[in-house]
């Protein structure tokens, strides 16, 4: 199965240039949860990528022409990459959210009466939005991001509503939640919240210009950021002091880098117009988005208007300058002499085609590894899953037809791997730690969910 479909995509990389049947390959990714109490640990799957352009997206092709508010807010929310399950109508939920503890399945928000919440009122939807309670009182898993989403404005809220009662009713009833006991009792959740959930509708802070509010408000409102850029703790929350802190991925084994720490995001280095295109167009001079964040921005920040992909990234800088990050640890291990030859060796024949071998690459077909924080970082799940996976930036307004870069699982071996991302983790400046062909395994092994 996994062979099948990793011998199909390195066809499909062989002309190197994407086909719109490559937006397969990213789905699959998911979108985050993380904040969940007994699901703890369960970043549920995440969302399918279902229709790449729901009806929601059609029409919609200038890259800062305004959509309507109400459609424009459910593309920063991406609530269709939950709400839909592959395959199915968008927003009609049944999307399957597999966690350590049972299968959550997303409820359908289509404006149906009988299925769907074509009888709730915007009140109830706001009420639903900040304090995550469902129309009944029903208190809701954190795998819907309300910890965020309690951040929106009534106003945002309402707009948010009225699009989604402009949809077209789907008539499909909730799939039951596969939850073992005890995670299956939502008073589960009482505790969760004490300790986790903070209500409260987003206030500007004074002395900061407009701009940075709207990008403060955006990241940790509708955009929900933090849930998978947050470490979570043993319960599933992350504590406010914490927030952007950078997370393992449960499940699926991908690392969201810390958004305060410059040496992991690195972003401190990086102009906002580097991050607004990174955000808003998948592919930056600096570096492409991979893995989960390619499906959040393929569903989500691409329609962001420019103005509000600038005020995020000004947002974002400014994270940094709050948390200062202290200096690195000196190395304690060093890779032998012939893990590195062999892995330069390796680098030569495999990547530095596209790469090159002074690791700057070709910018923005090919990002540079010189200076990639997403390299050197501290964790290497993400420079091994990229080795063994293989993959695509998200097809975006501003980068069409996104480069790819081939897998090589099947091509190298748990040693071969170690040594080629110790090769990079080490060259050109970089800072990381070797990995070794144990780590290269483990992540062999971790499922790729689609
Ligand atoms: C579904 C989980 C998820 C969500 C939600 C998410 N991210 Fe990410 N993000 C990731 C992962 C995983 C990476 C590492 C892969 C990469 O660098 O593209 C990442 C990388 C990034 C990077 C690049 C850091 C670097 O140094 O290359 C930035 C910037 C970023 N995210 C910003 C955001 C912002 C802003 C939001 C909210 C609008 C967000 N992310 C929401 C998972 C997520
Ligand atoms: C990361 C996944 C995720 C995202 C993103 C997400 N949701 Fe949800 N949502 C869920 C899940 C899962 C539930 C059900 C939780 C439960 O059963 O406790 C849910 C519940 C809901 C409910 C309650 C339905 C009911 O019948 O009680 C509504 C309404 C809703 N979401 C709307 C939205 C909107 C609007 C957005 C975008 C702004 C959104 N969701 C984004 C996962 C998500
Ligand atoms: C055919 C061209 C090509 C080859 C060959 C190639 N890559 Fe890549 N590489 C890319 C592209 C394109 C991306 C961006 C992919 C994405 O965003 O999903 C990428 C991304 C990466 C990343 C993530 C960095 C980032 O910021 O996106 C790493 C790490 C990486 N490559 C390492 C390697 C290594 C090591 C090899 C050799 C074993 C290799 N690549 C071979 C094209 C290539």
């Amino acid at each position: 199965m996994r062979h099948a479909r990793t011998n199909a995509l390195r066809k499909r990389v062989e002309g190197h240039a994407r086909t719109s049947s490559m937006r397969e390959r990213v789905r699959g990714h998911a979108p985050s949860v993380l904040h969940v109490l007994a699901l703890a640990l369960g970043f549920f799957g995440l969302p399918a990528w279902s229709d790449p352009t729901p009806a929601a997206a059609q029409g919609f092709h200038a890259v800062d022409s305004p959509m309507p508010r109400g459609e424009y807010l459910a593309h920063l929310g991406d609530c269709v990459a939950c709400h839909s399950k592959h395959g199915g109508v968008p927003f009609a939920g049944g999307f399957p959210m597999p966690t350590p503890f049972g299968t959550l399945y997303s409820p359908n928000i289509t404006p149906d009466r009988a299925t769907g919440i074509g009888a709730w009122t915007s009140t109830e939807f706001y009420q639903m939005l900040h304090t995550g309670r469902s129309r009944d009182g029903t208190l809701l898993y954190p795998a819907m991001p309300f910890p965020a989403y309690t951040q929106v404005t009534r106003e945002d809220s309402d707009a948010l509503f009225e699009y989604l009662m402009s949809l077209k009713p789907v008539n499909q009833p909730n799939r039951q939640n596969e939850l073992r006991f005890p995670y299956n009792n939502r008073s589960l959740m009482f505790g969760w919240r004490v300790l986790y959930f903070k209500e409260g509708t987003f206030v500007p802070v004074k002395g900061r210009s407009a701009q940075f509010n709207r990008g403060a408000y955006l990241v940790q409102g509708l955009g929900h950021c933090a849930s998978c850029h947050s470490p979570i703790n043993a319960l599933g929350g992350s504590a406010d002091d914490s927030a952007f802190a950078g997370g393992l991925i449960p499940l699926q084994n991908w690392y969201a880098p810390s958004l305060t720490s410059n040496q992991e995001s690195g972003l401190g280095s990086w102009s906002v117009t580097d991050i607004a295109a990174l955000l808003k167009g998948g592919a930056s001079m600096r570096g492409a988005v991979y893995g989960p964040m390619a499906e959040v921005t393929h569903n989500s920040l691409q329609y962001l208007t420019s103005d509000d992909a600038t005020a995020m990234s000004v947002y974002l800088k400014s994270l940094l300058e709050l948390k200062p990050v202290p200096a690195r640890a000196p190395l304690d291990t060093r890779p032998s002499a012939d893990m590195l030859a062999s892995g330069r060796t390796l680098y030569e024949a495999r990547c530095a085609s596209c790469h090159r071998s002074d690791g700057q690459g070709m910018p923005p077909a090919y990002p540079p590894l010189a200076g990639n924080p997403s390299i050197d970082m501290e964790l290497s799940v993400n420079p091994l899953r990229m080795v063994l996976n293989g993959g695509y930036p998200p097809q975006t307004a501003e980068n069409p037809r996104p480069y790819g870069m081939p897998p090589f699982a099947q091509v190298l071996s748990d040693q071969e791997v170690a040594a080629v991302v110790t090769y990079i983790r080490m060259s050109w400046g970089n800072h990381g730690s070797p990995v070794t062909p144990r780590d290269a395994n483990a992540m062999r092994m971790a499922p790729l969910l689609d």
